[in-house]
């Protein structure tokens, strides 16, 4: 062959190989590539034909064939850039997507209705000035019952109430036992309530083996039921509405002397009798008393210097009167359907 065949063929094979880009698709390009840049392609077979070329004539045609592999390398590259970009924007134009479509919607949450209850309860007291202070759910026979001045043989001691862990520790039965631990650690003046779950054994559509309470107390000089009569009232008025009256019944609890069961007009029926209040007019709705001295001298309080009161509320009662619930385990099912309500 001679030079100028070389040069012809080169110039052939550069245009054939344009001329086949112009008309590649993305997947062939590759195929391209090798048929003519390849190590057994098209250029490399030209190239063997230099065999007969004169040796001083054969850097010219190195430069020659070089020139070319490196113009159809980058065509060939940027033909795939090209293609490559065309096919994706294709595939996003056939994308079916409405950038105007709302978002999925997400739900909040909040409070469960008897922790609602106990913040609201405990707003009340703080702005009466009461400190929050809370106790051990797992208590002693002594902070439960003996130092609170139960007897010995009281029947709320009786396995039907409580539930004992061992002999003299127990799941405690009220939050009584909280005055016991806040008087063992603080003098008078003491002016507390305390949230928190109390267990018994006990099980129907008004009680559940866990409930809650909040136990309220006060402890200071010249405490009389007077005040005790109007911190209650001060509450009821503010928790249930300020048209409502209350009433002081006498009742009886082991840690307090004079103790009451208090009541408060119902807010159902105003009064006037209803399936709420079963038709009294009146709902109970805590109990209460002056601290009895025998509570005093367990924990070295001066009964001669000092007085005070306490009172003890359940939760879940509230929450059901308040609500008009009438099956406490609704409360501990945790069904969205109910707890959306609150
Ligand atoms: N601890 C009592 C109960 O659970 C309630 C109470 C508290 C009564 C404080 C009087 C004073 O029944």
């Amino acid at each position: 062959m001679s030079l100028e065949d070389i040069r012809n063929k080169l110039a052939e094979l550069e245009k054939q190989a344009l001329g086949e880009l112009e008309q590649a698709v993305k997947d062939n390009i590759e195929n391209i590539r090798v048929k003519y840049l390849g190590k057994k392609g098209e250029l490399t077979a030209i190239l063997r034909g230099m065999a007969d070329i004169a040796a001083a004539e054969r850097p010219l045609i190195g430069k020659l064939s070089n020139d070319i592999k490196t113009r159809l390398e980058e065509k060939i590259s940027g033909k795939f850039r090209e293609l490559k970009e065309k096919s994706e924007l294709t595939a996003l134009s056939n994308l079916q997507v409405d950038l105007t479509l709302p978002g999925d919607p997400v739900g909040f949450g909040h409070l469960h209705p008897i922790h609602q209850t106990i913040e609201e309860i405990v707003a009340i007291f703080t702005r009466l000035n009461f400190a929050v202070v809370e106790g051990p759910e797992i208590e002693t026979d002594y902070y439960n019952f003996e130092a609170l001045n139960f007897p010995p043989e009281h029947p709320a001691r009786d396995m039907q109430d409580t539930f004992f862990i061992e002999d003299k520790v127990l799941l405690r039965t009220h939050t009584s036992p909280v005055q016991v631990r806040v008087f063992e650690k603080q003098k008078p003046p003491v002016k507390i309530i305390v949230p928190g779950k109390v267990y018994r054994h006990d099980a129907d559509v008004s009680h559940s083996p866990m409930f809650h309470q909040v136990e309220g107390f006060l402890v200071d000089e010249g405490v009389t039921f007077a005040d005790l009569k109007g911190i209650l009232t001060a509450f009821i008025k503010e928790m249930f509405g300020e048209q409502l009256s209350t009433r002081f019944r006498p009742s009886f609890f082991p840690f307090t002397e004079p103790s009451a069961e208090v009541d408060m007009s119902c807010f159902a029926c105003k009064g006037a009798g209803c399936r709420v209040c079963k038709q009294s007019g009146w709902i109970e709705i805590l109990g209460a008393g002056m601290i009895d001295p025998a509570v005093f001298k367990h924990v070295k309080y001066d009964p001669e210097k000092y007085t005070g009161f306490a009172f003890g509320m359940g939760v879940e009662r509230i929450a059901m009167l308040k609500y008009a619930i009438d099956d406490i385990s609704l409360f501990y099912e945790n069904d969205l359907r109910f707890l959306k309500q609150f």
